[in-house]
């Protein structure tokens, strides 16, 4: 640990130039689940699959260049890039003539509720502090890598962006100040049908109300503390009771085509239950191994091949270890 680290806090301010190591550096940026049911914007999950993959290349000039690989139509200027708003908020920390090309090899498609923007922020800044030889602390990326939520969605969370870079199960208790809790959990599959239908983050915000009723609240809370015990505990009843949002789903899923049928036949197929991916349009389920995870998908398949709508599937698992260094 660096002294950086050992001081970190959320609104760090003071620092020495950075060691210079490598070069360039590949990362493979990973999908998150946000929100895992009822913990809207206090919780989420990063996936083994899918990646995004990113190269990051040390400029000697204060500048970012962003580089979309396979022709996405990203924005390509930084401030209103998501993995570029990151980057210009970590330079304005550092000294120096320092800059950061970023290629995107984008797999996770944007607005499909499994953590795109994340990925793309998370990946950005874990990289490019490889680069500086870890100069910053992940509490720091995370607060780098909000503003890439910002520039996606118009406000900041963590949902996604922590996990991400902390991998695993994390609770952001709160985002001001800056508190990230990591919650263990036990071995999980995890089932994704992703319908390809665009839900963009800041309209599945938008028709949220903005009053609950205490006896919501209530629920909520209830079943928020029961997931976080149930994931600690290693209890699956006790994480498949809590997986029940009676606040944002009764909203979002009306979004979604096949949401009813999708979780009702799931749960029938042995899943410990799920729900929304975020602000969708996926639909994750938890199951407790991994043939009952397969045959959530198949009936997640038979659904969507019936209704006509187009889809993508992933059977993976939760991973532990966040965005990855996988070559300098
Ligand atoms: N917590 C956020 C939301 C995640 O549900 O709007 C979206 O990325």
């Amino acid at each position: 640990m660096n002294n950086h680290q050992k001081d970190a806090q959320p609104q760090s301010t003071k620092h020495n130039s950075p060691p210079l190591e490598d070069r360039c550096v590949q990362v493979l940026a990973p999908a998150t689940v946000a929100n895992l049911v009822c913990g809207f914007d206090v919780l989420g999950m990063c996936l083994h699959e899918p990646n995004d993959l990113m190269e990051i290349r040390l400029l000697e000039e204060k500048k970012i260049i962003i580089i979309s690989a396979d022709g996405y139509p990203l924005p390509l200027d930084p401030a209103q890039n998501t993995a570029g708003a990151p980057l210009v908020e970590m330079l304005n920390e550092l000294p120096g003539n320092t800059g950061f090309e970023v290629t995107i090899h984008k797999k996770i498609k944007p607005g499909s509720g499994i953590g795109s923007s994340a990925a793309s922020a998370a990946g950005a800044v874990v990289g490019a502090n490889h680069l500086l030889g870890d100069f910053f602390s992940k509490q720091d990326l995370v607060r780098f890598a909000m503003f890439g939520e910002k520039v996606a969605s118009g406000v900041k969370h963590a949902d996604n962006i922590a996990p991400c870079i902390y991998g695993g199960i994390t609770l952001i208790r709160s985002i001001y100040p800056l508190d990230i809790v990591p919650i263990s959990s036990p071995k999980l599959f995890v089932t994704i049908v992703h319908p390809q239908i665009e839900v963009r983050t800041s309209d599945a915000r938008q028709i949220l109300r903005k009053e609950v009723l205490l006896k919501d609240a209530i629920r909520q809370w209830g079943n928020i503390a029961g997931l976080v015990a149930g994931f600690m505990q290693n209890d699956l009843d006790l994480i498949g009771r809590s997986l029940e949002d009676v606040i944002i789903e009764p909203v979002r899923s009306i979004l979604i085509p096949g949401f009813d049928e999708v979780k009702l036949k799931c749960k029938e197929a042995g899943a410990l239950g799920g729900g929304i991916s975020g602000s969708g349009p996926s639909i994750f389920m938890l199951s407790k191994d991994e043939p009952t995870a397969i045959k959530v998908e198949s009936v997640m398949k038979e659904i969507y091949n019936r209704i006509g709508l187009a889809y993508h599937t992933y059977v993976t698992t939760i991973n532990q270890t966040g965005v990855t260094i996988i070559n300098n």
